[in-house]
């Protein structure tokens, strides 16, 4: 009896100790929470990947704890649900690269009313005021970047009579940023197409004509074969103006595949991916521009550790969203061609010669 009654007096113990623990568990997870929640697009282009390392590595680094999540290939309700998992375990930051900066819905009165500061991550998240923040690069002089490269590989401004043929390849209608590239380049060029310098052969030039759904590469290459087999069997192009890396691939393939003349085109391109890199060497591709997620991260811990400690983030712009401008610190792209590739790329340290194919 006497060994029944210490058994039962042992596990009596256990278990309060246990539901001690418990108790305290949840209490740190709540009140003390360091959770920051990291929603990243999709695994399917590489530059989320090292967004998403660069983030949770500098992250855990600074103290947090860190959800780290990928929207399988760009869906939006996973993306969702995943952003409502983050909230119900206690994240105070969300960190979120929107895959549609308009169709993330309720998920974002949920997070405000739960008073979780969001950090849109790279593009903007539209008509909320329960974004708190953005983190990006200067996307408008990203897209000034490209349209200037072409203009002075060109050299559009000294053409006289000569005239060059060109096509434009923008990115994803759900993306914020597109919009922002897209501009950006046809600012520069536009005045050209406007004099006849420059010849838009398939008469494809607004952003609805020559965006790209899901930045997709085949879509882009289907479209570029489609333009080349169209309007350039016997003329000459001159230009490919491509948003991004994932679409400058379709057209760099294109090329390869349908072009028959004898010159290269100067295509442009962002993010140095390490399938674009071994083109800008070779001159397959003429540049990329270059934004370092590296200082993209950093930048945004910044942010993380102001708003964890009641501070206000330093903010260098501010960004509109439908709803209000929001404040917004943006980063500096730079170019990457052949010439600076091993300085931009190798040096800093960004990738390994094995990792650009070398
Ligand atoms: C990013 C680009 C990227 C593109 C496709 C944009 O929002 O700013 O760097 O190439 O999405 O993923």
């Amino acid at each position: 009896m006497k060994k029944i009654l210490s058994v039962l007096l042992a596990l009596l113990m256990v278990f309060a100790l246990v539901g001690c623990g418990a108790k305290e568990e949840a209490g740190t997870d709540t009140a003390d929470s360091n959770l920051v929640g990291v929603s990243m697009p999709t695994k399917s282009l590489q530059r989320w990947i090292q967004d998403g390392d660069n983030m949770k590595a500098q992250l855990e680094a600074a103290g947090y704890e860190v959800d780290l999540q990928y929207a399988g290939d760009n869906d939006i309700p996973t993306q969702v649900s995943q952003c409502q998992n983050m909230i119900a375990n206690g994240a105070k930051v969300l960190v979120i690269a929107a895959i549609d900066g308009s169709s993330l819905g309720t998920v974002l009165d949920e997070a405000k009313q739960a008073g979780v500061a969001i950090i849109a991550y790279d593009r903007l998240i539209m008509n909320s005021d329960a974004v708190s923040y953005y983190a990006s690069f200067d996307n408008y002089k990203v897209g000034t970047l490209q349209g200037t490269y072409i203009e002075t590989a060109l050299d559009l401004a000294n053409a006289g009579d000569k005239t060059y043929n060109i096509e434009f390849c923008a990115g994803d209608p759900g993306d914020n940023n597109a919009g922002y590239f897209f501009n950006g380049a046809y600012d520069v060029l536009g005045k050209y197409v406007d004099n006849g310098t420059l010849v838009n052969v398939s008469g494809q030039h607004t952003f609805a004509e020559v965006a790209t759904e899901g930045w997709s590469t085949a879509t882009c290459q289907a479209r570029v074969e489609n333009i080349i087999n169209s309007f350039y069997a016997d003329t000459q192009l001159d230009a490919v103006c491509c948003s991004n890396d994932s679409t400058a691939l379709g057209a760099i393939n294109a090329i390869a595949a349908n072009y028959k003349g004898g010159n290269t085109p100067v295509i442009t391109g962002q993010d140095c991916d390490k399938a674009n890199v071994p083109h800008i060497i070779d001159g397959t591709q003429s540049m990329a521009v270059f934004k370092d997620t590296r200082t993209l991260a950093e930048r945004t811990v910044k942010m993380i550790n102001s708003i964890m400690s009641g501070n206000a983030p330093e903010t260098n712009a501010t960004y509109p969203n439908g709803t209000y401008d929001v404040p917004s610190y943006l980063c500096d792209p730079i170019v990457c061609t052949a010439d600076n590739y091993k300085e931009v790329l190798l040096d800093s340290g960004y990738y390994t010669a094995a990792d650009i194919g070398q």
